[in-house]
């Protein structure tokens, strides 16, 4: 009972408190910064058909220098590394490694993306690395530093370095929620003493550091506060075991700044009454898109640092490592298509399909589709489709421009991080990449 009255309220609240709208003149300037340079778009679709990923090299570039002189304006060293899930095209990577990035690889398929494309300081982290990608690590051990999941992996990289004679930089990752899915990451922050203590035992594996990974951060509120906890278990560390921490990884999560547009269905009131009325029409779809905000990254560096300040850097004296991706990324690359049929007024298919972004993001994310070909700031209602044999194949509910008929040329813009490297094989080919 208590439970009915708990979620009714809950219900009531997200109906009574609607998702704060994008603002209209923010999105237009968005939509002209890109209509602007369309002649660029069209000349890619030109020499290289559709549809296409089109990325900007110079954009990573900017964004690289940008993060590490905002961090390093705040705290005495700072190191960063590229997260490759986010968008694992080899031409990203390289670009961040050329503007002196290291990478941060979880598998033995990034280990050779990272090989390849020369860099020079590399992190290992995530659950469940294999013995295989344990001897990689061990092999490239000049330029790795692995940062271990679990007590049963630090045992089985002693035994892999071991059996090579070799010793490997290590650090140890600290799980920053211990309920719910969150758990699989790390040991507890309460397991930290015993990890060390069996680290010091480990003829192969010098343990010189921390990490922990927060996700989908709005603010540095996770960060600060997950560094608060950190503080309080450091003090207690014998002081020997704190000596040898060398790094602190405070892993990536940053959001970029214009912070996360929805569709009304992406919102929590409109997960509501799809959840409460799925037999109803989908939530119509709606010129007034909405926006989450999010803090600029000069917030988090500097709130960040002082948590460091206060909370850690008594207890350790440590380089500081960062591990962002979709902060570098997301704007780096954007989706090309060419409308193939108009099939009603309110209608068009494309031809690309969302098998290039690998999940049905535009039924609750937003982005503007840009008619390059007939270019305007208005936008007009259109169920914009792809090509795929499912009806979730939408890549959004209206256009910017001025009309929109077959052979038209659209962009969908920042899509650069956790689409690329989540595309599937489905159907239809997948788009190559081109950098402009
Ligand atoms: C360990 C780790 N570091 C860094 C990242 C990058 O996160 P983001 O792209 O949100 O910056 C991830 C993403 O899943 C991660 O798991």
């Amino acid at each position: 009972m208590q439970d009915r009255h708990d979620l009714l309220t809950a219900a009531a609240t997200a109906l009574d408190h609607p998702s704060p709208l994008l603002d209209r003149a923010e999105l237009e300037a968005f939509v002209d910064s890109f209509l602007q340079r369309r002649q660029v778009f069209l000349d890619a679709r030109r020499r290289h058909g559709s549809p296409l990923y089109v990325l900007e090299p110079q954009v990573l570039r900017d964004r690289a220098e940008q993060l590490v002189s905002t961090f390093r304006d705040e705290l005495p060293e700072v190191s960063a590394y590229y997260a490759v899930k986010s968008n694992n095209c080899p031409l990203v990577a390289s670009a961040l490694v050329d503007s002196g990035l290291g990478l941060d690889v979880s598998s033995g398929l990034e280990w050779e993306l990272a090989l390849d494309c020369g860099a020079q300081e590399i992190l290992f982290s995530g659950p469940g690395k294999t013995e295989a990608e344990l001897h990689l690590a061990v092999a490239h051990r000049d330029w790795v530093t692995v940062l271990v999941d679990s007590f049963a992996e630090l045992e089985l990289l002693e035994r892999t370095a071991g059996a090579a004679r070799a010793s490997v930089r290590a650090g140890v990752r600290l799980t920053t929620n211990e309920r719910g899915l969150w758990r699989k990451f790390g040991i507890l922050l309460a397991d930290l003493p015993r990890f060390l203590a069996r680290a010091e035992e480990c003829r192969h594996v010098v343990v010189g550091g921390l990490q922990f990974h927060t996700s989908w951060n709005m603010g540095p509120d996770n960060q600060v506060a997950f560094l608060q906890r950190l503080g309080a278990a450091l003090q207690d560390l014998p002081a020997g075991h704190r000596a040898q921490l060398g790094f602190l990884d405070i892993g990536g999560g940053f959001w970029p700044p214009q912070g996360e547009w929805l569709q009304p269905a992406g919102t929590p009131e409109g997960k509501l009454r799809e959840a409460v009325r799925p037999e109803a029409e989908p939530v119509a779809p709606s010129l007034a898109p909405h926006r989450f905000p999010a803090r600029p990254l000069q917030d988090f560096a500097r709130e960040i640092a002082a948590a460091l300040r206060t909370h850690v850097f008594p207890h350790l004296d440590c380089r500081v490592c960062l591990e962002p991706g979709r902060w570098l990324c997301n704007d780096a690359m954007h989706l090309l298509l060419t409308v193939l049929d108009r099939k009603a007024d309110d209608l068009v298919i494309t031809d690309g399909g969302i098998n290039a972004v690998g999940w049905e993001r535009f039924e609750t994310d937003y982005f503007p589709v840009l008619n390059l070909s007939r270019p305007s700031l208005e936008e007009h209602e259109c169920y914009v489709m792809g090509s795929l044999c499912t009806p979730h194949d939408l890549w959004g509910y209206s256009y910017f421009g001025t009309d929109l008929q077959p052979g038209d040329v659209l962009l969908i813009p920042t899509q650069g991080a956790y689409t690329y490297s989540l595309r599937q094989e489905f159907i239809k080919p997948l788009p190559q990449v081109v950098s402009v």
